[in-house]
C-alpha cells in the first residue's frame, strides 16, 4: 500500500494512472473497524484502485472536546488496510486540506441538513459536505462508499453529489453489528466492557419497534422506548425519531415497506452513539 501525506503526492499518483482504472474511494476518520472493512471490501470488489483517506475533519465537530477525544489508532489502521490490500492511504495533516482559519462552507440541502443530527450537532453537515467536496475534487473517484449507520450523512453526500454534479456513484453499505446488535463505530473504542453491553439497548429498541409496528402506533412505541431509556442512569436518549427513509421527514404513521426508518442518538457513559433501522 502506498501512503501519501499531501495533496500534491496524491494528485501526481492519480494522474499517473491509466484512464481505464476505476477509482473507489472510502473516506474515513480512522480508528478502523469491521464496518470500514466492509466498505473497503466493497470498493475492492467494484473498482480497480482503492483509495482510503484517514483524516479527522475538524470542521464537522461541534465540540473541541469531542474532536480531541476522537480515537486515533493509525498504526493498527495501516496494518488492517495492508491486510486487505488497499492500494492507497491518503493521511494528510489539516494544513494540507484547509487554509489557516478556514471554516466550513455553508450548504443548503432543502432542510435535510436540519433534521436529527443537524438539530443536535450544529454545523456538522456543513463540515462533512466541505471535506467531501474537497476530497471528491481531489480524488475524482468513480465510486465512493459510505456506511448506512450514518444514514443522514449518506443522504447528504448523495444530495451534495447531485448539487455539485460530481460524476461519482455513491454506494451505501449495510451496517456491520456486534453479536449483541451494537452498530460498529469508532466511538465504541471509548466504551468500557459494561458500557459495550449496555449500548446494545440502542439496536434492541430499534428492532423492538420494527417488530411491533403492526400492533402499536408510532406514538405508543415512542413512549415505550423513552420509558425504557429512563431506567438507565448512564444512558441518555437524545432523539428517537420515526421518519421517511428518503427524506428523513418525521412520520406519524408507518409508510409502505422499505420506506420507514427510525434513527436514534444516545449517550452511553458520555459517548455519543447513533444508529438506525430501515424497514
Ligand atoms: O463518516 C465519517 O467518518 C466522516 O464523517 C467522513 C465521511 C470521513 C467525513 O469526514
Amino acid at each position: 500500500m502506498i501512503i501519501l501525506k499531501t495533496k500534491n503526492e496524491l494528485t501526481s499518483y492519480l494522474s499517473g494512472l491509466n484512464s481505464k482504472f476505476s477509482i473507489g474511494f472510502v473516506p474515513t476518520m480512522g480508528a478502523l473497524h469491521k464496518g470500514h472493512l466492509a466498505l473497503l471490501l466493497q470498493a475492492k470488489k467494484q473498482c480497480s484502485v482503492v483509495v482510503c483517506s484517514i483524516f479527522v475533519n475538524p470542521t464537522q465537530f461541534d465540540s473541541k472536546e469531542d474532536f480531541n477525544n476522537y480515537p486515533n489508532t493509525l498504526s493498527a489502521d495501516i496494518t488492517q488496510l495492508e491486510k486487505i490490500n488497499c492500494d492507497v492511504l491518503y493521511n494528510p495533516d489539516t494544513s494540507d486540506l484547509y487554509r489557516s482559519e478556514e471554516k466550513a462552507k455553508h450548504f443548503d440541502f432543502n432542510g435535510l441538513e436540519n433534521e436529527m443530527e443537524g438539530k443536535y450537532r450544529k454545523g456538522h453537515f456543513d463540515g462533512v459536505a466541505t471535506i467531501i467536496e474537497k476530497l471528491f475534487t481531489l480524488i475524482k473517484p468513480q465510486k465512493a462508499f459510505f456506511g448506512q449507520k450514518d444514514l443522514q450523512q449518506l443522504l447528504i453526500v448523495k444530495a451534495l453529489t447531485k448539487k455539485l454534479n460530481f460524476p461519482v456513484e455513491i454506494i451505501g453499505v449495510h451496517t456491520v453489528r456486534e453479536k449483541n446488535g451494537l452498530a460498529m463505530s469508532s466511538r465504541n473504542k471509548l466504551l468500557n466492557k459494561e458500557q459495550l453491553k449496555r449500548a446494545s439497548l440502542l439496536y434492541k429498541s430499534l428492532f423492538f419497534c420494527k417488530e411491533n409496528k403492526e400492533t402499536k402506533t408510532i406514538a405508543e412505541l415512542k413512549k415505550i422506548i423513552h420509558t425504557q431509556f429512563s431506567n438507565y442512569d448512564d444512558i441518555t436518549l437524545e432523539y428517537f425519531e420515526f421518519a421517511s427513509a428518503n427524506s428523513l421527514q418525521t412520520i406519524s404513521s408507518f409508510q409502505e415497506k422499505g420506506k420507514n426508518t427510525i434513527c436514534i442518538a444516545a449517550f452511553v457513559g458520555g459517548v455519543r452513539l447513533i444508529d438506525n433501522i430501515i424497514f
